[in-house]
């Protein structure tokens, strides 16, 4: 459909959903588990409603904010997501671009499809603010050989994911491939019968096997540190780099208040794992129990978000800004870099009218006592 049909990001997804292949809608689409907690990512913002106040003038409404003093147009980033040429020939690189036409911060993933270098030659403007994900190799020196990279290119924070250390057990993901042997026997079978039709699982041959084993997002984690600690993996990279450190992946509050005594910039509320808090109610619960950690560090979260209300929610708990991955993949691939201008901008309609609906002209506006949590869904 012409992109001006797709009024919201629903839309997008199902466009995304028939023109993926099977192994990239596998792998954009699922999770870990029987996904509950992806599903409650999405559905605990339907949990907090608001208390909106009126007679207050909204005609002027603005979101720009700044995310460790990058000026950004919205409370909104791309969140670092692995293998945007699944989707999209030029993959990552309409990331890049789109978020330049928006204004907003991309995150690139440590696993992304494009070098970090041709990412970063993306950028229309070389002062585009981009941020680097890092996924620790066990190899120390690997480890700081990309940190080290990123510095060089220019990325302005390092955003250290500390919550995949192993892979989810992402059981869509993992089936793809026999899903695509049986298709291809399906296929085969209006042909001569061949051998090709008979093909055993033993016979698969061996970078297959490793991706039936493990599914794309297995195959990614494999050198993945799993011995991070506070009190040495924080320094070391505080050691090798300047830049402001994000840490992505707090579930609980307790590690918010850790991160924040560990002196890192930021921290990204966000999950890995099924039956993690879903991330909106962490963010809930750090804002009730220690709303002293905001004025030490900038929280950030990410998971479910779907609309401008879920974006303004956030905010009104004390983020200052969200990030959504599976939007901005399904919006690339759907659409390349039209796309994610057109999610931005749906992004942008929602929180616009969503704030002037409770009465704030700006994101100062929004504060704790508008979100009001009850017992019951709303859908
Ligand atoms: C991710 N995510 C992720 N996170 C990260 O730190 N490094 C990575 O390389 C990836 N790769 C990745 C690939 C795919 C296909 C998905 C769906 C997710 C997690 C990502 O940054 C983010 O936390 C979630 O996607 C947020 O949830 P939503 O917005 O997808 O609901």
């Amino acid at each position: 459909p012409a992109l001006n049909r797709v009024l919201n990001l629903q839309d997008m997804e199902d466009v995304a959903r028939k023109v993926l292949s099977f192994r990239a809608l596998g792998y954009y689409s699922s999770a870990s588990d029987d996904e509950i907690t992806h599903n409650q990512n999405i559905l605990a913002f339907s949990r907090l409603f608001f208390s909106p106040r009126v007679l207050r003038p909204v005609s002027i409404c603005d979101t720009s904010t700044t995310l460790l003093s990058t000026h950004t147009s919205l409370p909104i980033f791309i969140s670092p997501a692995a293998l945007a040429r699944l989707g999209h020939p030029l993959g990552e690189a309409n990331l890049t671009r789109g978020a330049h036409r928006t204004n907003i911060i991309q995150i690139v993933s440590s696993d992304a499809s494009l070098s970090y270098e041709a990412i970063a030659d993306a950028r229309p403007d070389p002062n585009q603010v981009l941020w680097f994900q890092l996924y620790k190799n066990k190899d120390r020196v690997k480890a700081e050989a990309r940190v080290r990279e990123a510095v060089k290119l220019g990325y302005k924070a390092i955003c250290l994911t500390v919550d995949a250390i192993v892979a989810g057990n992402r059981e869509r993901d993992i089936r793809v491939p026999w899903m695509l042997d049986d298709m291809e026997k399906l296929d085969s079978a209006h042909e001569v019968e061949g051998d090709d039709a008979v093909r055993a699982p033993g016979d698969t041959k061996m970078e297959e096997m490793s991706i039936n084993i493990l599914g794309t997002a297995g195959a990614l984690s494999n050198n993945n540190d799993r011995d991070m600690t506070w009190t040495k993996t924080i320094p070391w990279l505080r050691s090798i780099t300047k830049l402001p450190i994000v840490i992505k992946g707090i579930q609980c509050v307790a590690d918010a208040v850790l991160a924040a005594e560990a002196g890192v910039d930021g921290i990204i509320i966000s999950n890995h794992g099924d039956y993690s808090l879903p991330s909106i109610e962490v963010l809930y619960r750090l804002r009730k129990e220690r709303p002293d950690i905001f004025e030490k560090i900038e929280v950030y979260m990410d998971g479910g978000v779907r609309r401008g209300t879920d974006v303004i929610k956030a905010i009104c708990l004390g983020a200052k800004a969200v990030g959504l991955g599976r939007p901005f993949l399904y919006a690339q691939s759907a659409y390349g870099e039209a796309g994610v201008v057109r999610l931005v901008r749906i992004l942008e309609r929602e929180i616009v009218s969503g704030m002037q609906m409770l009465g704030a002209r700006s994101l100062n506006d929004l504060i704790p006592e508008m979100v009001v949590k009850v017992d019951w869904q709303s859908r």
